[in-house]
């Protein structure tokens, strides 16, 4: 894939997540020779820089996080040649006049052809004026280049503020500029969630009601809030993780295959999916949500702050930062078959990984070694650290006795090429950048998962006796989830049990 000439123009471009993510992706871009010649980054932001002040900032971030961090100067000189900044009010609708003769400039020097992507990484609070202030300019009109605006998460903050963003969104854009990113899918390893199904004749017949007892999806953390405590405390582990990056992995796991690999076909199936997600009942929202909160802890001598203790989060703050719930798919595949999902700031490691438990053999022949009589095969999808698969299998224990013993075949992504993993933001860039919004979420997909956890918010917010239990940092959440799984000796998988061996 290669884009045609353009301009990446980033609000809120003074912003960390330009820093650390965005400039040092593009440059990743850069350096695999997937840039169009003409090619101009035009950062925008409240903050006073010079064009040089910009690029010198720019310039650490790559050296700190890009995959080519060692590159010669003179390639990162090159790169930093096409970046451009631009100090405006960004909530002043009057000076989007210099954005449009910024470009205009930009336009004629690096022949951009009127292309443009518009990326906002600023707070929501300005997702809705930033595309009218672009449309009073005549900058998201079409006729002559395209013209494309990209939306960091959080789109919404419930169900009706998404509804509403779409709907005014759809005033000055049509759907098809409109990209909505979720970094997960930008993933190589959750992209490879549709390879491993549909790529292997293997697994398909057996991923489904008659041979998988239940799905387990975590997305475990070790950081804090990290200095968000702001956005956080007003966002909570639902909105941040639940309603976004884990509803994504779930309807990866449980599509449909697509009839063919192309943005709508995958959407449709992914939307159906979201459809049949069976809505929460009281008994499920008071049982079957658990939610917590962490606490502090000292591990190893290091002191770790309570949430309520982080900056800018109320000392009483009753934000979750863990979440754990069990729902159902309603369709033919998945009828009755529980789907466990967890996610939490302050676990023991960080850990992304889905979780294929498929029910035992019809009878118990042998001993096992471990308290379980039974062998329950899991196939373990890690999305990252160690990106790769694992099947569990019962084995032989070499000895005149029929003892079997659970043991991992396991394939690690590094294997698979000496090139690195792209980050998610070098892909999700590029595909935008070439039109592909196959890895985006569209409008409706984006309501559908807002409208199932909307009953989760509307019960904390009516039952504030509801639990928030507390967890110690460094530990794997409440207990109380555990107790979640149905079926005897069956928990969440706890891919590093020694606390804080790893990470903390
Ligand atoms: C972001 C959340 O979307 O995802 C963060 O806002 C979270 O709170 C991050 O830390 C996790 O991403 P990853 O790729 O590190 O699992």
């Amino acid at each position: 894939k290669k884009a045609t000439n353009q301009a990446l123009v980033i609000f809120g471009a003074s912003g960390d997540l330009t820093y650390r993510k965005l400039l040092p992706a593009v440059f990743d871009l850069f350096m695999n020779n997937l840039l169009p010649d003409g090619f101009a980054v035009l950062g925008i932001s409240r903050s006073q820089y010079t064009d040089h002040a910009f690029r010198e900032k720019m310039k650490k971030g790559i050296k700190e996080f890009s995959n080519f961090k060692n590159a010669e100067s003179d390639k990162i000189n090159n790169f930093l040649s096409k970046i451009f900044y631009l100090s405006i009010d960004t909530e002043n609708g009057e000076e989007y006049v210099l954005v449009k003769e910024k470009l205009t400039e930009l336009n004629r020097k690096f022949n951009l052809g009127c292309n443009y992507i518009f990326y906002l990484s600023t707070p929501p609070s300005l997702y809705a004026s930033i595309p009218k202030f672009l449309y009073g300019q005549g900058l998201t009109f079409q006729q002559k280049g395209f013209r494309r605006i990209v939306f960091e998460k959080p789109f919404g903050h419930n169900l009706l503020s998404a509804k509403e963003l779409n709907k005014l969104l759809l005033e000055f854009f049509e759907e098809d500029q409109i990209y909505r990113i979720d970094h997960y899918l930008g993933k190589e390893t959750v992209q490879n969630l549709m390879v491993t199904r549909f790529a292997n004749g293997i697994y398909e017949p057996l991923w489904n009601r008659n041979f998988v007892q239940h799905v387990e999806i975590t997305a475990a953390e070790n950081i804090g809030v990290e200095g968000r405590g702001e956005y956080y405390d007003h966002a909570g582990a639902l909105r941040d993780m639940v309603q976004n990056h884990l509803l994504q992995m779930v309807s990866l796991v449980a599509m449909e295959p697509p009839i063919k690999i192309t943005p709508q076909d995958i959407r449709y199936e992914k939307m159906k999916v979201f459809r049949a997600l069976h809505p929460l009942s009281e008994y499920d929202l008071k049982n079957h949500v658990i939610r917590g909160q962490y606490t502090a802890s000292t591990i190893r001598g290091k002191h770790y702050p309570a949430y309520r203790e982080e900056p800018h989060v109320a000392k009483d703050s009753r934000t979750e930062t863990y979440v754990a719930m069990k729902f159902f798919i309603d369709n033919w595949r998945w009828a009755d078959v529980p789907f466990y999902i967890r996610t939490g700031k302050r676990l023991p490691t960080r850990v992304s990984e889905v979780v294929i438990h498929f029910k035992p053999s019809p009878l118990p022949l042998f001993r096992h070694e471990g308290s379980s009589d039974k062998l329950n095969n899991q196939l373990i999808l890690r999305i990252h650290p160690d990106e790769g698969i694992l099947l569990k299998t019962g084995m032989k224990v070499p000895g005149n006795d029929y003892l079997v013993k659970s043991v991992n075949m396991d394939f690690h992504y590094s294997e698979l090429s000496n090139q690195y993993i792209p980050d998610p933001y070098e892909r999700l860039l590029l595909d935008c950048m070439t039109g592909d919004n196959t890895l985006f979420m569209d409008g409706e997909a984006v309501e559908e998962t807002w409208k199932f956890v909307q009953p989760i918010l509307d019960y904390w917010e009516n039952h504030p006796e509801a639990p928030l239990y507390g967890y110690p940092a460094g530990t794997w959440g409440p207990d109380v989830a555990d107790r979640l799984i149905e079926g005897k000796n069956d928990t969440w998988r706890y891919p590093c049990k020694n606390l804080a061996d790893d990470g903390m």
